[in-house]
């Protein structure tokens, strides 16, 4: 046997790409082992050419790769001088250098080859998406993508790294389609407030939900929660978009209802003043008669929720003064809270003042009427003490009772007013005239009311 010549050393090998890098000659190169190109030649030996020897050329090796060998003698000698090789590479990889080497008469192969595995690209990241890989990015890795909640797939949902380095399919995309969710409050009926024309209304704003976003602006269209609403008929919408501008809508309506009673009818003799829209729910009118006439029955009503008025409605009756009486406290009751009283004392018919008095209030009688005044004469001096209202005459007790209890002298003339309540407002020591009176009661003792009144039926006297 012929001695085996040490053969040089060289080792195929496979080149790692750095992940990320696809093409030829970048990127870091990596050897996985340390026998790579060595070559150890035994310059003092020169053999002579042996076609018949086996092991003329060292053995070939091709990591993740195939070869496949002619040689004219065999199977046996597939290093043998003159044996030809093609080479291949299993799959996922990819051959660099020769294809086909034949083993040589300097008992070198005539090149070399090397198996690099095939790699797609790095797979770029969607938005609202991901996906993930079985074998990274190498050759058959599939990598399937998902979308994140509340987004749809379109396009393919995975993607296959093919043999030559180019991914299967198409980048998908993740879309929103969902439009979000919007609940409005329920419709509502509103009565107006008491005594009011408006309502008050409120409501929880409504919240929008959305598979994909989280917060998103509500528009309002319409009325804001906590508004006063007149009286009608109100359609508040909302309204919302999510960033892949899907949009969802919704409506409520406000009726605000302002609750009437009928209208009521002034009295007969008499006239009402009311509150707020006059026959609106919680309105209060108040029942006022006529000088000359008194209220039987409730002063005020009310317009109720149910629509009625409380109460009945009172009458204004003609006055009907007694003086009859007994006592002067019995007399002034009468005209509590109704009538003012002028209270005309002179100690005989005959005195200048009374008469020039007299002649004047009777030209005022119909304005004094219409500012609510009765008049009480007290004449005379006791025995022949008279004492009137009218045609009317007093009982003596009750003369002698009102001169008591308001301070009347007999000794000269005059006269006391007196209001509703009967507290004695101003006196008098000298003939007044029917203007100055009227001021008087105009300016301290009517009520708004009785002004305004006064002035609608201001003619009747003329
Ligand atoms: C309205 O309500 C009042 C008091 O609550 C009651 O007295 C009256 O009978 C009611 N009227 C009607 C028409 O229901």
């Amino acid at each position: 046997m012929k001695k085996v010549p040490a053969l040089l050393l060289l080792e195929l090998f496979t080149v790692y790409h750095a992940l990320g890098l696809s093409h030829e000659g970048s990127g870091a190169i990596m050897y996985p082992n340390s026998d790579n190109e060595v070559v150890h030649e035994e310059t003092h030996y020169t053999p002579e050419l042996d076609y018949k020897y086996p092991h003329w050329c060292r053995t070939l090796k091709l990591h993740n790769g195939h070869m496949t060998c002619s040689s004219p003698r065999g199977g046996n000698y597939r290093n043998s001088l003159g044996t030809r090789c093609a080479l291949s590479c299993e799959r996922g990889y990819k051959l660099l250098g020769q294809s086909s080497v034949q083993c040589m008469s300097s008992r070198r192969w005539s090149g070399t080859a090397y198996c690099r595995v095939v790699r797609c690209h790095v797979l770029s990241h969607i938005q609202h998406g991901a996906y993930s890989c079985s074998r990274s990015f190498l050759v058959h890795s599939r990598c399937d993508y998902s979308c994140f909640q509340g987004y749809q797939i379109e396009g393919d949902r995975y993607r296959v790294c093919q043999a030559g380095g180019s991914w299967s399919g198409a980048e998908p995309t993740c879309a929103d389609h969902d439009p979000p969710k919007l609940k409005c409050p329920l419709s509502r009926v509103k009565v107006a407030e008491p005594g009011k024309l408006t309502a008050t209304v409120s409501w929880e704003r409504p919240t929008a939900t959305d598979t994909a976003d989280i917060s998103m602006q509500i528009l309002r269209n319409g009325p804001e929660s906590g508004s006063e609403f007149s009286e009608g008929q109100y359609v508040i919408r909302y309204k919302v978009y999510d960033q892949a501008r899907n949009m969802a809508t919704c409506k409520f309506t406000v009726h605000v209802e302002v609750r009437r009673c009928p209208v009521l009818k002034a009295p007969l003799h008499g006239y009402l003043s009311c509150s707020s829209d006059g026959n609106n729910y919680g309105a209060v009118c108040e029942y006022h008669c006529d000088a000359g006439y008194e209220r039987s029955g409730t002063s005020t009503r009310v317009c109720l929720f149910n629509r009625s008025w409380s109460d009945q409605a009172p009458e204004c009756m003609l006055m009907q003064i007694k003086t009859d009486m007994r006592s002067a406290g019995a007399l002034l009751d009468q005209f509590y809270e109704k009538r003012r009283l002028l209270i005309v004392s002179t100690p005989s018919a005959t005195d200048q003042y009374y008469k020039l008095q007299n002649i004047m209030l009777q030209r005022a009688g119909c304005g004094l009427d219409l500012r609510h005044v009765t008049v009480i004469e007290l004449i005379g001096i006791p025995p022949h003490e008279v004492g009137r209202i009218k045609e009317q005459f007093l009982d003596t007790e009750v003369i002698e009772g009102l001169r008591q209890a308001l301070q009347i002298t007999r000794s000269y003339f005059n006269m006391v007013l007196l209001d509703e309540l009967g507290i004695d407002r101003e006196r008098f020591i000298n003939p007044t005239t029917s203007d100055e009176l009227y001021n008087f009661i105009e300016e301290y003792l009517l009520t708004e009311e009785e002004q305004e009144r006064l002035q609608l039926n201001k003619d009747l006297c003329d």
